[in-house]
């Protein structure tokens, strides 16, 4: 079948969605975007995603094409038109097609474009057995809390791990953790679950916001803050969080066994509270 995408205003097959060489993503990464995750053909936890992609155009002073209620319909009717059950939808928007200058152009309609990917969610058979994770160095820019589309220093991490056959690779600046390439890091010592504080070192993972209410919900201790790859290497478990992953146990850090090499209890646990709360939650 073929797989349909969302081009400013219009559905089309995807081999046949076009973007102008001079839109400003394309030249400048001069734009945000989201993946939400879906589930039973419904859109989980997207209003914070939506929330979180309001927040990111403001930040970088630009216009959504439609407002955030037509966007979710929108993105319910891509993925009935691609039949999509369980993965993700991709949503990009960027300011426009505009003669190539740094500064923002005036009077350029922002461009927003999606499509559908499947993916194995619920049952991901990484989750049966955990994933293994690099460190490597975080190389990218000061505001990280904007979910912008220049990935390249997260593409290149990425790739470091696949050349090892890790499943992410987590950055590190001046000995701490930040985050995976695509996914928020947890670790959990003596029963505590440690993850870092929002600052613009990091993008404030709709995931990990879930995850955080569940911890409240199961009176599970969570501690905010900075923590050091040493840390990571002695932790009881860890696991990582993101809208492709949803809770995805780690079970080796660089050398490091954590776990005994299995999903630890605590991440194998909010996997499924997570999975239970995105089913009754969803929208669509
Ligand atoms: N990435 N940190 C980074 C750098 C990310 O790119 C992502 C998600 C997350 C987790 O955010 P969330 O829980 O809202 O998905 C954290 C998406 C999934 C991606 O680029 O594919």
């Amino acid at each position: 079948m073929t797989r349909i995408a969302y081009v400013n205003g219009d559905f089309v097959p995807l081999e046949g969605a076009k973007i102008s060489v001079l839109d400003r993503g394309f030249l400048f990464a001069d734009g945000v975007y989201e993946v939400t995750a879906v589930i039973d053909g419904k859109l989980v936890d997207n209003e914070a995603h939506l929330a979180r992609l309001e927040r990111s155009l403001g930040e970088i002073e630009m216009d959504h094409p439609v407002s955030m209620e037509d966007l979710t319909a929108l993105q319910l009717e891509l993925a009935r038109r691609n039949n999509l059950t369980e993965g993700g939808i991709y949503l990009q928007i960027t300011r426009g097609a505009a003669e190539r200058d740094f500064a923002y152009p005036k009077d350029v309609k922002p461009s927003l474009v999606m499509f559908t990917q499947e993916r194995n969610l619920v049952h991901d058979p990484r989750a049966e057995t955990g994933v293994d994770v690099i460190t490597t160095p975080d190389l990218r820019w000061k505001r990280r809390d904007i979910k912008s589309v220049a990935m390249l220093a997260q593409a290149m991490a990425k790739q470091e791990a696949a050349k090892v056959g890790a499943a992410e690779a987590i950055m590190v600046e001046d000995g701490l953790v930040t985050e995976g390439s695509s996914s928020t890091a947890w670790i959990v010592k003596n029963g505590k679950l440690i993850t870092r504080n929002l600052s613009n070192s990091v993008l404030p993972g709709v995931t990990r916001l879930s995850v955080l209410a569940l911890c409240r919900e199961q009176n599970l201790e969570v501690e905010e803050r900075t923590y050091t790859v040493e840390e990571m290497y002695e932790a009881d478990e860890a696991f990582i969080t993101a809208a492709t992953t949803l809770v995805m146990p780690v079970v080796k850090v660089d050398e490091r066994i954590l776990s005994n090499g299995a999903p630890g209890p605590i991440g194998s646990r909010l996997r499924s509270l997570y999975i239970n709360m995105a089913r009754a939650t969803a929208t669509g």
